[in-house]
């Protein structure tokens, strides 16, 4: 058996939990990642017959048994993740009753997976129905997205559209847009259900005076939907209060997206 904190799958929590911290999106224990394994890859690392203890999940998720997911660990923080990685994070696998996760390491200290699994599970679920090699859910806390929900209307269209025009190639790397959801209590199924339901549609969900969730293919994927937005949101908040002399227009959008290719949400502009 391999050392499972040589793992890659390892690693790369270990890494992305600590940029993310240095880049001031999670402070405290704020944000959260899921990303579903290779059960075969797992078992380089890990003896999967053994359960170290059962966690109830809260909720059905049928069509996740048997998946194995590596997970944040509720209330622990993103700084403190690379000095001991087996307390602050698990890897679960979901049970043949769908609502139970089986320990299969980490969680050292007895603690348990994020508050917000409802929403990540949901939302593995909503993206592998559109996008089977959907791996990576991500929840965060960044600056500038979050200051710009309280000075910016909390609107699909209106959010997407000032954030395309803050950064040339944004409607290139999000073209399928942001989606938004009213603020709303945080680490409950009801949230959880309503982000699975954007994420049906978008990669992005932002969760309004709270943060912002985004899904991929792989840990890049996830975390640059976030940047990307998070760096407009940026420009957005250094500019907003100054006389706006130019903009990206609309037409120069479609140029961008038909350029290079992506599929757009055309009702987002304005034509
Ligand atoms: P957890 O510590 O339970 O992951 O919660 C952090 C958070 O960001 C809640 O939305
Ligand atoms: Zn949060």
């Amino acid at each position: 058996m391999k050392n499972i904190l040589t793992a890659p799958f390892v690693v790369e929590m270990m890494k992305t939990t600590a940029n993310m911290y240095r880049l001031g999106w999670d402070e405290r224990n704020g944000g959260n990642i899921s990303y579903m394994l290779d059960p075969a890859e797992v078992g380089e690392y890990l003896d999967t017959e053994k359960v170290i203890r059962e966690i109830p999940i809260g909720f059905d998720a049928p069509s996740l048994v048997g998946k194995i997911f590596i997970v944040t660990g509720t209330g622990k923080y993103f700084k403190n993740v690379e000095d001991d990685p087996e307390r602050n994070l698990g890897i679960i696998r979901i049970a043949e009753d769908g609502r139970t996760a089986e320990l299969l390491w980490g969680y050292s200290d007895g603690g348990r997976f994020t508050s917000e699994l409802p929403a990540h599970l949901m939302s593995h679920i909503a993206r592998l129905s559109v996008d089977p090699e959907n791996r990576v859910v991500m929840h965060s806390h960044p600056t500038h997205t979050l200051a710009m929900n309280y000075v910016h209307e909390l609107d699909e269209k209106k959010l997407t559209h000032t954030l395309w025009e803050m950064c040339t190639e944004c409607i290139v790397v999000f073209p399928d847009g942001v989606g938004v959801l009213p603020w709303m209590l945080c680490g409950t199924n009801s949230i959880g259900e309503a982000t699975a339901e954007k994420m049906k549609e978008f990669r992005l969900v932002v969760w309004g005076m709270h943060g912002i969730y985004g899904a991929g293919r792989n840990m890049d994927e996830a975390f640059g939907l976030i940047e990307t937005v998070e760096k407009a949101a940026e420009i957005y908040m250094l500019t907003a209060h100054l006389p706006r002399i130019n903009t990206i227009k609309d037409e120069e959008m479609v140029e961008l997206a038909e350029f290079f290719g992506v599929k757009y949400r055309k009702d987002f502009l304005n034509l």
